[in-house]
């Protein structure tokens, strides 16, 4: 199950874990690291070529100039990750063509479809989605989680926007967790059409922060590397 409940590890955050924006060369860290955290939501989509097709796409986005994801660094290591997305960004490339390049016509199609259903629909424009938070299993209760969430909500911030909205699934115990610390409230539920048989999870929680009344990052993002 994504996300079981673990207790909490032994190590304050460790100190030199920051987060930046992602730039091409991270993307088969990243991708492996959404290939494994969220194989729930990607395998079913993408198959045993889940981290081919996820790192297509993350190249092709950063590649295309939009500035989405960001990543957690410990040192050189990218140790997790996180994405946002607002009603105008811009420099998205069509996911579908990358797709088929990336794993060809047939499971493009597929994943198109399966990843429809979980899809969290148009966003307002005073609105920033928060998705693909994932930590590398090593690093988790370490903070990592949270200096990301502080990363993406400042740069919601930053492009004017007012509500940070994120759809997890109802028994992701450990993100529910995490998004509540923070200050998300559960605003609808819907269920999963085939959810249980395809995801492992049979409904999900949209959950609302808003951005004027969360407490700020130390700091914004920091430039990527040159
Ligand atoms: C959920 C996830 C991103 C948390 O990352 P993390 O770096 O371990 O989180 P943090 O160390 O910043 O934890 C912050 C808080 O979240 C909550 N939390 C995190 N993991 C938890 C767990 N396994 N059980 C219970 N609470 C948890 C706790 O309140 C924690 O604060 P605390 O350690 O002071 O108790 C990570 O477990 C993960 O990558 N899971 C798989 C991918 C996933 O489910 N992504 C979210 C999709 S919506």
């Amino acid at each position: 199950m994504i996300g079981a409940v673990s207790s909490p590890g032994p190590h304050a955050p460790p100190p030199d874990v920051r987060a930046r924006a992602a730039v091409a060369a991270d993307a088969p860290a990243v991708a492996a690291l959404l290939a494994e955290s969220l194989g729930e939501k990607y395998r079913p989509a993408y198959g045993p070529r889940a981290p081919r097709a996820i790192e297509a796409l993350v190249r092709a986005e950063i590649e295309g100039g939009a500035s989405g994801y960001v990543v957690a660094t410990s040192g050189h290591r990218v140790v997790g990750t996180a994405h946002l997305s607002t009603a105008n960004d811009t420099g998205v490339p069509a996911w579908q063509p990358t797709l088929r390049r990336a794993v060809g016509a047939p499971r493009a199609l597929w994943a198109g479809v399966v990843l429809s259903l979980l899809w969290h629909g148009p966003l307002a424009a005073d609105e920033a989605y928060v998705g693909e938070v994932a930590v590398d299993p090593e690093w988790r209760r370490r903070g990592v989680a949270t200096t990301l969430m502080t990363a993406v909500e400042d740069l919601a911030r930053g492009r004017g926007c007012r509500v940070a909205s994120l759809w997890v699934t109802l028994d992701n115990a450990a993100a529910r967790a995490l998004y509540e610390g923070r200050g998300f409230r559960e605003v609808r539920r819907r269920r999963l059409p085939l959810g249980r048989r395809l995801f492992g999870a049979g409904g999900m929680a949209l959950m609302h922060l808003r951005l004027d009344d969360a407490p700020q990052g130390p700091a914004g993002l920091r430039a990527a590397p040159a």
